[in-house]
């Protein structure tokens, strides 16, 4: 007989069970969501459609061939601009940005395009692009996310994201599991994960190799939520645990020891 000393979902009042399922529901959503999040502030950086470790090499890292105008117009901001006004602007880049042009060819464009949301009376923490200067901010070459924006957005991803499998990780330690070891590590390895993830956004800036350690953690805390999701969601509506670890009354045994 194996040793269990937790309690199973099923000896969990309906009350419990139901809240356990909503705070799932809720959270897988949520992680749908972040994918989303993920795909659509890096995907295309490079060019390619698709999300790549170049794409994070430039979010992080920045790219010494372009500048942050153009890492947008190929990525968040592929959406604002027709092809064939995109193509004019790049060339502009490509030729240095120089500002005779930008009054004859750019700034229409730009005031047509752009102005309504980029403009310090509509939104100053977004790049000014009514005027020359505030272009010239993101027409220099691209440096990357800087430190301030890194330490921000990490402080953000500890807090929230250690609560996230704190209330998850706990959910499932009422799962039954074997071996024990592997409970562990499906537990464990999500902190660890993103402790690594974040230390490499800023070994990124270092060495460009590290976006692949920010794909392989984020990938193994993708794969840690999923397996502790399907297991509860599974375990607590249509999973009763196996009869030879119960006792006659059809409990846990340790539920009386505890
Ligand atoms: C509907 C509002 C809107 C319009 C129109 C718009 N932008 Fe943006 N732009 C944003 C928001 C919001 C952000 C910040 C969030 C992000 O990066 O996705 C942003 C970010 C940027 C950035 C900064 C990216 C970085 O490195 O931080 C640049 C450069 C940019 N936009 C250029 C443009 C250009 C060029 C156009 C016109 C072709 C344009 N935007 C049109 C809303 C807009």
């Amino acid at each position: 007989m194996s040793k269990v000393n937790y309690i199973h979902f099923q000896f969990l009042p309906m009350s419990v069970r139901v809240l356990f399922s909503m705070v799932l529901l809720v959270f897988g959503t949520g992680y749908l969501m972040a994918m989303f999040q993920v795909w659509e502030s890096h995907a295309g950086k490079d060019g390619n459609a698709m999300l790549s470790a170049k794409d994070l090499m430039i979010s992080y890292s920045g790219n010494p061939e372009g500048t942050r105008m153009e890492t947008a117009l190929r990525g968040p901001m592929s959406d604002m601009l027709p092809a064939e006004k995109k193509t004019v602007v790049f060339e502009w880049l490509h030729n240095k940005s120089p500002q005779e042009d930008f009054d004859s060819k750019i700034d229409p464009i730009l005031q047509e395009h752009c102005v309504a949301c980029h403009n310090p009376g509509a939104n100053p923490h977004l790049p000014d692009l009514s005027n020359f200067d505030g272009v010239s901010k993101v027409t220099a070459t691209d440096t990357g996310m800087t430190i301030a924006t890194l330490v921000r957005v990490s402080h953000i991803h500890l807090f929230s994201i250690t609560f996230i499998f704190f209330i998850i990780g706990y959910i499932y330690t009422h799962a039954y599991v074997k071996p024990a070891w592997f409970k562990c590590v499906v537990l464990a390895t999500p902190f660890l994960s993103l402790l690594v993830d974040i230390a490499a956004w800023y070994l990124t800036k270092l060495w460009t190799g590290f976006a692949w350690v920010i794909i392989i953690g984020g990938a193994l805390y993708g794969l840690c939520f999923a397996i502790m999701w399907f297991t509860s969601m599974y375990q607590i509506w249509f999973y009763k645990v196996p009869q030879e670890i119960v006792d006659s009354e059809g409990r846990l045994p340790s539920l009386h020891k505890a």
